[in-house]
């Protein structure tokens, strides 16, 4: 069985192609982050572009790999939610144009449910049931997973997602984009301890949202004070940057590990799935692995080259061909998060 994988939710241009056991014969993903360096953030409308730039040529790319010819596929599998609208847009028909040229079925991948997922392929053995924590630059949510393609959200953030927040301070720090890698790298220098900054929702056992825009802020307001600031006349030591980057971090990985260890007591599962590009955060994995062993929880956390998005983590569309799990050529981009799937 061979199958081509499509992902283009944000800003990455991602094709694979996936064969029996799950093995990765061909995978290319064509960064846009430096389209987006200059406006710390990913802008939607250079990012479409960018992927209709892209597409066709990563995905030809990705088949050569794979030592893979259209009529050898057995499917096309493309993630249409959740995402940004015209990134998914370009990925979504590119897959269905593959499929009716090629007569081939169409499967739907739930992009969150694929970074889970990466944690399955990975450990290279069944991780189900288990709670899936998604930590990125777009989503920052706790899932009930009982098996790879059923979910429940179990909650989320209210407000800016784990990735934003390090992009955004780093940003604040004059820090390079993406911000994470550069917040980790900073911090390496830090006393976590040097600012006390706010752990949102930490203490409420009753819900298990997160919410890291107070953090942001408060960060903001500790370089410049309130009102508006232009952050590129703040002069700030080295030191502090790295003061401010370890305490930001600590901040945030407090918050992820306590309440996934929350969603982990509170189902009653033993196993947690760890993924999304924040999911490469050193201290992060390190701190999690620490409390896993403390509780006695069975932990996979997605390779490096898994948590940040790929095509490879599609790879979930196998157990939907397994299933029967087809698509008509009508199926639409959904950009927003689905609650539960069964
Ligand atoms: O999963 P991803 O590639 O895209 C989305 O679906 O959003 O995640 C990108 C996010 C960015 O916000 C980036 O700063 C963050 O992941 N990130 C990290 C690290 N590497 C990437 N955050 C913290 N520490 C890292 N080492
Ligand atoms: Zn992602």
């Amino acid at each position: 069985m061979r199958i081509l994988t499509i992902e283009t939710t944000c800003d990455e241009t991602a094709a694979a192609v996936i064969g029996d056991n799950l093995a990765v014969l061909g995978s290319v993903v064509a960064s846009q982050d430096e389209l987006h360096r200059r406006f710390g953030g990913v802008v939607p409308e250079i990012a479409s572009r960018a992927h209709l730039e892209r597409i066709l040529p990563v995905i030809d790319e990705a088949l050569r790999r794979g030592g893979t010819r259209l009529h050898q596929l057995d499917a096309v599998a493309v993630a249409n939610t959740p995402g940004l609208a015209g990134s998914l847009l370009v990925g979504l028909v590119a897959a269905k144009a593959l499929c009716v040229a090629a007569g081939l079925p169409l499967i739907a991948v739930n992009h969150l449910q694929a970074h889970v997922y990466a944690c399955r392929l990975a450990a290279g053995r069944e991780v189900f049931p288990c709670v899936g924590l998604i930590a990125s630059g777009g989503h920052s949510s706790l899932y009930r997973c009982p098996s790879p393609l059923d979910f429940e959200l179990l909650g989320a953030t209210i407000d800016d997602a784990a990735g934003e927040a390090f992009d955004k301070v780093a940003s604040m720090l004059r820090l390079p984009y993406p911000g994470g890698p550069s917040i980790q790298k900073a911090a390496e220098r830090g006393d976590p301890q040097a600012y006390r900054f706010p752990r949102a929702l930490l203490d409420n056992r009753a819900v298990l949202d997160f919410s890291f825009s107070g953090l942001k802020t408060a960060v903001r307001y500790t370089i410049a004070g309130p009102g508006k600031s232009d952050f590129e006349t703040i002069h700030l030591a080295d030191r502090q940057v790295a003061d401010l980057a370890a305490s930001f971090q600590e901040a945030a990985v407090d918050c992820l590990v306590g309440k996934a260890m929350l969603a982990l007591e509170k189902t009653g599962l033993t196993t947690l799935c760890v993924g999304g590009g924040v999911a490469a955060n050193a201290r992060l994995r390190k701190r999690l692995e620490e409390e896993a062993a403390r509780n006695r929880i069975s932990l996979h956390i997605a390779p490096l080259k898994l948590c940040t998005d790929n095509a490879v983590m599609g790879a979930i569309a196998v157990e939907r061909f397994r299933a029967g799990r087809f698509e008509s050529l009508d199926l639409d981009v959904a950009p927003g998060v689905i609650r539960k799937t069964g």
